[in-house]
């Protein structure tokens, strides 16, 4: 066992990990930060995305101790300071860009991390930045407008799903 040092949304923590323990392990089991879900353990998915230092990374493909001393955003960090929804978790709700939800939270992790980069993104923008992530009820239709309108561009053109 070694001890794993690292910011996580904002706070610092520590914790024992085997060598092997997974980002998403530590965070779920080690955290309680059950917010990030683990659909695969493959990296196939998109479940698990947490932000690294602002990038986006699949937290099952990376071991804890391989982000000592990091700054770790996970989809608990989204939410506005008072409690309410951040801008993008806002926006899939208003779009209705979930079903079952237990894709949500890489999606809004990775969308953000788009939105980071690319402020403005086009639909294949957000299309392709969202291929990592795997979602097996919307569809994918709203979470693209969602995506969009949380970038503040017009969605108003857009069918429903
Ligand atoms: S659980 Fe990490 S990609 Fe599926
Ligand atoms: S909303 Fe169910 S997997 Fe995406």
């Amino acid at each position: 066992m070694t001890k794993v040092t690292m910011t996580v949304n904002g706070r610092a923590v520590s914790g024992e990990v085997e060598g092997r323990t997974l980002l998403s392990a530590f965070l779920r089991e080690g955290l309680g930060l059950t917010g990030t879900h683990v659909g695969c353990d493959t990296s196939q998915c998109g479940a698990c995305v947490v932000h690294v230092d602002g990038q986006p990374v699949k937290s099952c493909t990376v071991f804890a101790s391989d982000v000592e001393g990091a700054s770790v955003t996970t989809i608990e960090g989204m939410a506005n300071p008072d409690g309410t929804l951040g801008r993008v978790q806002q926006a899939f709700q208003d779009h209705h860009g979930l079903q079952c939800g237990f894709c949500t939270p890489g999606m809004v992790m990775s969308a953000a991390a788009l939105l980071a980069e690319n402020p403005k993104p086009t639909e294949a923008d957000v299309r392709h930045y969202l291929e990592g992530n795997i979602c097996r009820c919307t569809g994918y239709h709203n979470i693209v407008k969602a995506v969009l309108a949380a970038s503040g561009q017009d969605v108003s053109g857009l069918a429903a799903e």
